[in-house]
């Protein structure tokens, strides 16, 4: 299973803040956003890892993720020359995904619950073995900013509406997707929307009429966010800070999965906690490296 990051876009509803870092670098409470995706592809057990963004903020992600030695895991970077649509994104990365299964995640996208390992992997199964796509569907009260699940009189998937004015569900396709071999021979069959970008949702609607489509709804013990707006910039760093005082939880810490997973030794780790010393960050390191922080 191949992993790719999308971190294109020029992120102008964040403007100012944006105008000379990418969207998906500004922090999230301790951590730059890029993170949070970042930590679910290792969640899902996915080593390969693709990070497409814009030619101008490329070099950053580079400096900041370097190879994913210190993860445990192989990235790879490439430019997106003119954000032409998420589904783009296997067009560009055809030659990184090969004949094996992908999955993307959008660099503005955060997850939490319990169960979000197995959720993952179980996906991700379906995709590799099964053959079909899997798209997560998640309960919200504006899914007309988002790609919206339309359902049937017997609850299920009819379709999926991209940014409809009229939603037929509260429930939002979220920016996470599973995909069988040969993604990219499907994405090559999509035309331009009436925005000029290849949409998500006109490839998933492909999957789901060739009968090939998985929607999992993400229960209320899931959290998810499309940190794409000042006010969800502000709710999702208020969220990670609130888990973080409570309960002293350090989430999408990718050093600290890669750990777990038996990627790195505790001598790597110990070095990344080392070289984060001044931080809070660097601290929770020290402290799974020591056995504290139970898993
Ligand atoms: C994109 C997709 C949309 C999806 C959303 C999730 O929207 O087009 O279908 O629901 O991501 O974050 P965008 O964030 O590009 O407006």
């Amino acid at each position: 299973m191949k992993g790719i990051l999308l971190a294109g876009g020029n992120g102008t509803r964040l403007q100012p803040m944006t105008n000379v870092v990418s969207k998906h670098l500004l922090p999230v409470y301790d951590k730059p956003m890029i993170y949070y995706p970042l930590s679910t592809l290792l969640l899902a057990g996915i080593r390969e890892i693709l990070l497409i963004s814009t030619p101008a903020s490329l070099p950053d992600y580079r400096r900041l993720l370097g190879d994913g030695e210190a993860f445990g895991v192989r990235i790879t970077y490439l430019a997106q020359p003119s954000p032409d649509g998420i589904a783009q994104a296997f067009l560009l990365g055809r030659p990184f995904i090969g004949d094996d299964a992908c999955c993307l995640i959008l660099g503005d996208n955060l997850f939490y619950g319990n169960g979000m390992t197995q959720l993952l992997e179980d996906a991700g199964r379906e995709a590799a073995e099964k053959d079909r796509a899997v798209v997560f569907g998640c309960y919200v009260n504006d899914p007309g900013r988002f790609g919206v699940l339309a359902l049937d009189q017997d609850g299920k998937v009819a379709d999926i509406e991209e940014k409809p004015k009229a939603p037929k569900s509260n429930y939002a396709v979220t920016g996470l997707y599973f995909y069988p071999p040969g993604v990219s021979d499907l994405a090559s069959e999509l035309r331009p929307s009436a925005r000029n970008e290849l949409e998500i949702t006109s490839l998933n609607q492909l999957y789901l009429r060739q009968g090939r489509l998985s929607v999992r709804l993400l229960g209320r013990g899931y959290t998810w966010m499309d940190v794409g707006t000042a006010d969800s910039l502000a709710q999702a760093s208020a969220f990670v800070q609130m888990l973080h005082a409570r309960q002293d939880a350090v989430i999408a810490a990718p050093e600290e999965i890669a750990y777990r997973k038996g990627w790195i030794s505790k001598a790597e780790l110990i070095a990344s906690a080392e070289k984060y010393a001044s931080s809070g960050y660097g601290a929770h390191l020290a402290e799974v490296a020591a056995g504290k922080i139970p898993y």
